[in-house]
């Protein structure tokens, strides 16, 4: 199977043009066979919540929490819709015209693309001035949270952390949406060069064709890699017991006990407005 497509150059040189579209089938393949194994493995998993018996004493020792917890303020709520409609008209721009259909797609494609790239710019900013930074990202602290899950997992009754705001799977995620959309945004960027929009002289000359070739295959990886990773996080927004999550993301809260329940008071600490104070040290 062909991964790459080649080209010639006007001086007769072989030089990289784009991604070849098998790529785009494989990764909608990965997508589809990752949910249908998940949702299988799903029907004999243990659950990973925490016992009625627990949560009930932990609810009585914390009765000073509000009942309703913060857990995405409005402009994280915006962030997080804005991108998704943006990501969505990229993936359908971008592959539609791959599986068939035709439609001036280009237009569409980078207009959509500027607002990604918007939107992640703010989302940067936001995260780092106004959120708690470290709270997405995965370290060495992360292993006995990942050793009590692989336990629980097995079937294991055992005591180990529960998450701090975002699941050990939540925040890997997370990093390889970083690396794909800042790959897919940063090369967009550079592409819109090589189009006519109205507010950039066209210059396709700037960069050799061996730098294009190389843009435009980092493009295209970044591309299909994010058709799997949206259909995955879609099958995780839709499936029944993440619903309380997902519709976090809607309304900005959840309640007391689905806290109590999926996480570790001690590593996402509440304040008594049901909101997360802001870490000591942060800005
Ligand atoms: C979900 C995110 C995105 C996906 C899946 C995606 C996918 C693609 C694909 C598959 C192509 C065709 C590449 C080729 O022919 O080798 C393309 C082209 C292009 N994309 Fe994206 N892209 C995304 C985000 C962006 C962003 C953020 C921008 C701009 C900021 C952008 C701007 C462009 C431009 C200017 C082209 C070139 C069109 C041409 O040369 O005819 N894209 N994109």
């Amino acid at each position: 199977m062909d991964l790459l497509r080649w080209g010639r150059s006007p001086w007769g040189e072989w030089v990289l043009t784009h991604v070849s579209w098998n790529l785009f089938w494989a990764s909608l393949f990965a997508g589809v066979l990752f949910f249908v194994a998940h949702a299988s493995y799903m029907l004999f998993s243990a659950h990973r919540k925490r016992s009625s018996a627990e949560t009930d004493a932990l609810e009585a020792a914390n009765r000073n929490l509000p009942p309703k917890i913060e857990r995405h303020g409005l402009a994280a709520r915006l962030f997080h819709w804005v991108m998704a409609a943006a990501m969505f008209t990229l993936l359908f721009t971008a592959f539609l015209p791959v599986a068939g259909i035709k439609f001036p797609w280009v237009q569409w494609h980078w207009m959509a693309g500027l607002v990604l790239t918007a939107s992640i710019l703010f989302h940067i900013v936001h995260a780092t001035v106004f959120l708690d930074f470290w709270s997405i990202w995965v370290g060495p602290s992360d292993i006995p949270e990942l050793k009590a899950e692989l336990l629980r997992e097995l079937g294991r009754d055992v005591p180990g952390p529960k998450p701090g705001k975002y699941p050990l799977g939540n925040r890997l995620y997370h990093l390889a949406i970083v690396v794909t959309g800042l790959a897919v945004a940063g090369t967009g960027v550079f592409m819109l060069k090589r189009i006519r929009t109205p507010f950039l002289v066209r210059n396709p000359y700037i960069f050799s064709d061996t730098t294009w070739g190389i843009t435009y295959v980092l493009h295209g990886l970044a591309g299909v890699g994010l058709v799997g990773l949206v259909i995955a996080h879609v099958y995780f927004a839709v499936r029944p017991e993440k619903w309380w999550i997902t519709k976090a993301m809607i309304l900005g809260w959840i309640t007391r006990r689905q806290y109590l329940e999926h996480h570790e008071p001690t590593r996402w600490r509440i304040g008594r407005t049901g909101s997360s104070p802001k870490p000591a040290g942060q800005a």
